[in-house]
């Protein structure tokens, strides 16, 4: 297995020097579909990653956002976001990652992410932990949903908005906060670290999630669907937490479905808002 993690690490290196480079110069921008951006980042990273991995593990599957990839009879196929946070990229907004993750039969068994603003380098290997640059991960200990922050995402081009916007504002009214930082690759390294206590997404794809999912399950937590199901990684649904508030933000996706809205506080309406 070291070997996978180690030209996954190498790969995730040389594709984070190539975007770092890029991120400084003006942005050639394309639509794949309508609000749904794609830069020469996204195809050069890809480029890279696909050539390395295809060197070394000419048998393996390769599954890659921008289409780069190839289907294999081999059990292990690997998912590769080239860029995960395309949008904050194409800004200027220095919140993106490369995300590589190795799947046998579905199972993934390494993850790599880098973020390589922060120089921040997320491993993982199934049953080995996970790691930050070299320093083992454990999910934050807060028990308390009010206590904790969280994240979600907004996928550019669906029409799941609605429902999701309905659990921001409900997340929101109980709990630090929910942060939408534009990659959800990063989100779910940061319930692995500690930084977020929670972050779910309802349209997510599998290069987005498969490292990210390792990492948090490696860390301590606990990943499933937003009725406390199993995870999948080829499913739409993401919900990853420490574990310790996974029930109560189970209960208030169930709320959420019933229509009840959570810590809803009259005297917190339009007109009556306290200034300091
Ligand atoms: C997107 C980011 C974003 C999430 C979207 C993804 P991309 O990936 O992860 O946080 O909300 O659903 O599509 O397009 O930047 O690779
Ligand atoms: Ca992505
Ligand atoms: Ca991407």
């Amino acid at each position: 297995m070291n070997d996978f993690l180690d030209v996954a690490v190498q790969t995730a290196r040389e594709a984070g020097k190539l975007l770092s480079e890029l991120f400084e110069r003006p942005h050639q921008i394309s639509y794949k579909r309508p609000l749904d951006i794609v830069t020469e980042g996204d195809r050069r990273s890809e480029s890279l990653i696909t050539e390395r991995l295809r060197r070394h593990f000419p048998d393996h599957g390769i599954i890659a956002e921008e289409g780069g990839g190839h289907s294999s009879n081999s059990d292990y196929c690997w998912y590769v976001d080239p860029l995960d946070g395309t949008t904050n990229f194409a800004h200027g907004f220095p919140v993106f990652c490369i995300s590589l993750g190795l799947a046998r039969r579905d199972e993934v068994v390494v993850g790599v992410v880098l973020d390589p603003t922060r120089q921040e380098l997320y491993t993982a290997e199934r049953g080995g932990g996970a790691f930050l640059n070299g320093k083992r991960l454990h999910v934050s200990k807060i028990d308390k949903l009010a206590e904790g922050l969280l994240a979600t995402g907004f996928p550019p081009f669906d029409n799941h908005h609605e429902l999701n916007i309905g659990y921001y504002l409900r997340f929101t009214r109980v709990s630090h906060g929910v942060r939408r930082a534009g990659s959800a690759a990063l989100d779910l390294c940061s319930v692995a670290s500690g930084r977020f206590e929670g972050f779910w997404e309802l349209k997510l794809n599998p290069w987005d999630k498969a490292a990210g999912a390792l990492l948090v399950t490696e860390a301590g937590g606990r990943i499933t669907d937003l009725k406390g199901g199993p995870f999948k990684l080829r499913g739409n649904e993401i919900f990853a937490s420490n574990g310790l508030v996974h029930e109560a933000m189970l209960r208030v996706f169930s709320q959420a479905a019933s229509g009840d809205l959570p810590g809803r506080d009259a005297s917190l309406v339009p007109g009556n808002l306290p200034v300091d």
